[in-house]
């Protein structure tokens, strides 16, 4: 069987820790080079990785023959024109969330990809794990009566004033670094589209990007509340309430690799706590994420997340800082 080479763009903290770490010793694919903008750091981490190639710009590994396929974690703001060039190039391109700051740059992409004949996806990890497999399974099966609500809730504590997340002009704050995933794993969950919306951000007076935001969305069949903050103690949860039972997603977002992740069904017995645990097998959802994108391209099937699905995410993103700013509902039909 083919095996599918990927080469990685930019030597970014996710890659090196998390991505590239997950896609290692695999049957149907292998990391076979990373570029950085410079030679020294593209050596110090294709060594220290174990990676074969390395290459001093982003072109260079793009023009290799030899990779078919390319994740690209650059900064938010690089995401839609390096991934541009790879399609251009032929090739297959997994793009890392939030793959664009605009929903018609989308538009370019899917005109781009059908064009080119690729695989071109959205990183959004989440997809691919297990337990979002089976919470919306569970959604589904009814086990939970009738669903009217659901919750989120996504924060970290981060003031570096070099951290990309903290530069507007790399599409940093809040909306687009999490915000970006309660709004993709309740889409992902409901199976549905959200109609219209409101928002409330606060903003960073020094850096300038959003630093806590809560948002109202209205699902045909439920409405979702949820709350996001760069500047909290880092928690985030996700809660999917029936008229007989609520679902909670414990760890929603950054799902150990070591340990099995769990669901918790509540049955309703607030004093005795009846919490029914659904223990999903260990699994590490960047491997998983990346076996099922090597796979569409090997089988030529749907990848995890579609960039149809991107274009939807990106106006609802889109309409949460209008709807701030604006101080109104925003439809999204
Ligand atoms: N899916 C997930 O779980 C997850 C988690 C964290 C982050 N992310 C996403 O991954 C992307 C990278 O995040 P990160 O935290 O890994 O960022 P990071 O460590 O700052 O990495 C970004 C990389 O982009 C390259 N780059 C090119 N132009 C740059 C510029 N003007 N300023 C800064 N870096 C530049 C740099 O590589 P070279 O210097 O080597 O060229 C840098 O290492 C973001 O889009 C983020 O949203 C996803």
């Amino acid at each position: 069987m083919q095996k599918i080479r990927w080469g990685v763009l930019g030597a970014a903290k996710i890659a090196r820790e998390k991505v590239i770490p997950a896609m290692q010793g695999k049957k149907e694919y292998e990391v076979i080079g990373i570029a950085s903008r410079s030679l020294e750091k593209a050596k110090a981490a294709a060594d220290s990785l174990g990676i074969p190639k390395h290459y001093g710009s982003y072109e260079e590994l793009i023009n290799d023959p030899e990779i078919d396929a390319i994740y690209n974690p650059l900064p938010n703001d690089l995401h839609i024109s390096y991934t541009l060039k790879c399609i251009e190039a032929g090739k297959h391109v997994l793009c890392e969330k939030p793959l664009a700051l605009e929903a018609e740059d989308v538009q370019l992409l899917i005109r781009a990809r059908d064009k080119a004949g690729v695989k071109v996806g959205e990183a959004f990890m989440v997809a691919s794990n297990p337990q979002w497999k089976k919470a919306r399974e569970i959604i589904a099966s009814g086990e939970l009566g009738t669903l009217r609500a659901v919750q989120g809730f996504f924060s970290y504590y981060n003031r570096q004033k070099d951290n990309i997340r903290n530069i507007p002009e790399n599409g940093g704050g809040g909306v687009w670094d999490i915000g970006c995933y309660p709004v993709f794993t309740s889409r992902f969950a409901l199976g549905e589209e959200p109609q219209r919306l409101a928002a409330l951000l606060d903003f960073d007076p020094e850096f300038g990007t959003d630093r806590v935001g809560s948002v109202i969305l209205q699902y045909p069949s439920v409405q979702m509340t949820f709350s996001i903050s760069t500047q909290l103690v880092p928690y985030q949860r996700m809660m999917f309430y029936g008229e007989k039972k609520a679902l909670e997603v414990r760890i929603p977002f950054n799902a150990p690799i070591d340990q099995p992740n769990e669901l918790h069904i509540h049955h309703g017995d607030i004093v005795g706590h009846h919490v029914e645990v659904v223990k999903l097998p260990v699994s590490d959802q960047y491997t998983e994420q990346a076996e099922e994108f090597s796979r569409a391209i090997l089988q030529d099937t749907e990848v995890p997340v579609s960039l149809e699905s991107t274009y939807q995410n990106t106006r609802i993103l889109e309409a949460i800082f209008q709807a701030a700013k604006e101080e109104r509902w925003i439809n999204l039909g």
